[in-house]
């Protein structure tokens, strides 16, 4: 997608589409107040009429609008003025979009960010409409038969802002929101392939094409027979029903020299049948996305690759198939973690813990300035939050706090719950150091209380994105998250951020 900002007024812009909004009670925006003076009340008349409406996500494509230099008027509602925030601008711009991509338009000048937008920067507002349009024109295909969906042609987007000083960061808002899609995207379609399509080895050579493609990303496959070299009994009891070989792949990019790097670790189980412990039939097919962790931290690294940000930023993840089969882990059986921990496997199900216990303990070489791992953990944190918050847990509130912060920016949010160790006393083992189960209580909790035990000594944090990875229903499918947040709290930390 190209961007551009500029100054120039709604009417006077030539292109296939101007967006505008209208608040409610017929309040105009920015933009509209441009284009009904220039089209001497066109605007108002039609919102008197009903035509054109103020509530949040109505849309009106208006063609023809006399004094207008662009083909069609978009005509986007944004709710109360008083209640419009970043949330409210997010859908409208994408309420907008969708009605554009039922043209043929090649170009739209997005005049919504002219708005005031309770303390949302403009920079901001730049990148949150590149976002909401990434989103909106993401088309998943691939596993189509015959004529296949085309894009919407749209390939220019314009961003207007009142004043010259405000064009550089509408730019660098637009780049960064365009960079934060393409890993959003990849996200995605990772996250949609089918698990026949998607395997370990399928990640592994995701995350090596993406590294061939930048010189400051390297990639490294670990196969089983280094991993047991390595102590990793944890991370093999999980993949040992399945016929496909677990890979434990490891990306590292190289922005700032020797610095300590951040860590991300994503949970890659390409899919989740529970082993042994077997899930219902209800909905399984949706443990697909149990990689959803993976493709979040590879999306990320995509993004932090395509900036070339100023800091060193490592991936690990470790991609398994959890499948019953006579090899399989069976509940009651005790494996010695990469740590040296010892965990009785109560459950089989309960696999992304284990499969990232080593991974953790793994990254220690690292020695990571701050370590996060991501994980569609817990059908617990679904119940605590749904579908719009991830769960945060964290021994160091300094990385939380940035996480809570980088969340609110970006609009990916996480809310915070605890971790002590009256929750952690639920895994007790009688056999073992501990179980890989908690009990129904807490599960969230419990689980991040399980991961806890190998970092110790590390900034640690943990995303349950359990709820927010993707969605059911009608539209199923990957959301890309948490890539935005992700994004957010490195481009923050690379001080990219105006
Ligand atoms: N991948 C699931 C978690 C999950 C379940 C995510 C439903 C999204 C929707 C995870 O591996 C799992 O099965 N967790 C168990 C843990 C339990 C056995 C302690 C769960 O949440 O039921
Ligand atoms: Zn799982
Ligand atoms: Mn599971």
């Amino acid at each position: 997608m190209e961007y551009f900002a500029t100054t120039s007024k709604a009417s006077k812009r030539a292109s296939d589409c101007v967006l505008v909004g209208v608040y409610e009670r017929n309040k105009l925006g920015a933009g509209a107040a441009d284009i009904d003076a220039a089209s001497k009340g066109e605007l108002k008349r039609l919102a008197k009429s009903g035509d054109v409406s103020g509530s949040l996500g109505r849309v009106a494509v208006l063609t023809n609008v006399p004094g207008v230099r662009a083909q069609r008027v978009v005509v986007v509602g944004l709710g109360k003025s008083s209640k419009f925030g970043a949330t409210q601008f997010r859908k409208a711009v994408a309420a907008a979009i969708r009605a554009v991509s039922k043209t043929k338009s090649g170009q739209i000048f997005n005049c919504l960010t002219l708005e005031r937008v309770g303390g949302v920067s403009k920079y901001y507002l730049a990148r949150h409409s590149a976002e909401a349009i990434g989103d909106v024109l993401y088309l998943f295909n691939e596993t189509k038969s015959g004529r296949k969906k085309t894009g919407m042609p749209l390939k220019k987007v314009g961003c207007a802002v009142a004043e010259r000083g405000d064009v550089a960061n509408a730019m660098l808002g637009a780049k960064h929101g365009d960079a934060v899609n393409a890993g959003v995207s990849l996200a995605k379609d990772l996250g949609n392939l089918p698990p026949n399509i998607c395997t370990p080895s399928y990640l592994a050579r995701a995350a090596q094409k993406l590294a061939r493609g930048n010189n400051k990303l390297a990639a490294k496959i670990i196969n089983e027979t280094e991993m047991k070299r390595l102590g990793m009994h944890s991370l093999l009891s999980v993949t040992a029903g399945a016929s496909e070989p677990a890979k434990l792949i490891v990306l590292q990019y190289k922005g700032n020299g020797k610095a300590a790097p951040v860590v991300l670790v994503g949970k890659g189980v390409t899919f989740d049948s529970g082993g042994i412990s077997l899930k219902p039939g209800a909905a399984m097919d949706e443990m697909k996305f149990d990689m959803c962790g993976a493709a979040g931290v590879i999306g990320t690294m995509a993004t932090v690759a395509a900036l070339k940000l100023p800091i060193n930023v490592n991936a690990v993840i470790p991609a398994v198939e959890n499948i019953p089969g006579s090899n399989a882990t069976v509940p009651g059986d005790i494996v010695k973690s990469m740590s040296g921990k010892m965990i009785e496997i109560l459950n089989t199900d309960a696999e992304g813990r284990l499969i990232l216990c080593d991974a953790l303990t793994y990254s220690r070489r690292f020695k990571p300035a701050a370590i996060i791992d991501v994980a569609t953990l817990t059908g617990a944190c679904v119940i605590a939050l749904g579908k719009h918050h991830a769960g945060l847990l964290s021994t160091s509130d300094k990385l939380a706090n940035s996480m809570l912060t980088a969340g609110l920016a970006s609009g990916d949010r996480a809310w915070r719950l605890p971790l002590g160790d009256d929750y952690a006393e639920q895994l007790k083992s009688n056999f073992a150091d501990f179980a890989n189960i908690g009990g129904r209580d807490a599960g969230t909790i419990t689980a991040g209380c399980f991961l806890a035990k190998f970092t110790e000594g590390m900034q640690w944090a943990h995303l349950d994105i359990a709820g927010t990875a993707w969605t059911t229903g009608s539209k199923k499918g990957a959301t890309g998250r948490p890539v935005p947040m992700l994004s957010e709290l490195l481009l923050e930390r690379a001080g990219a951020l105006p």
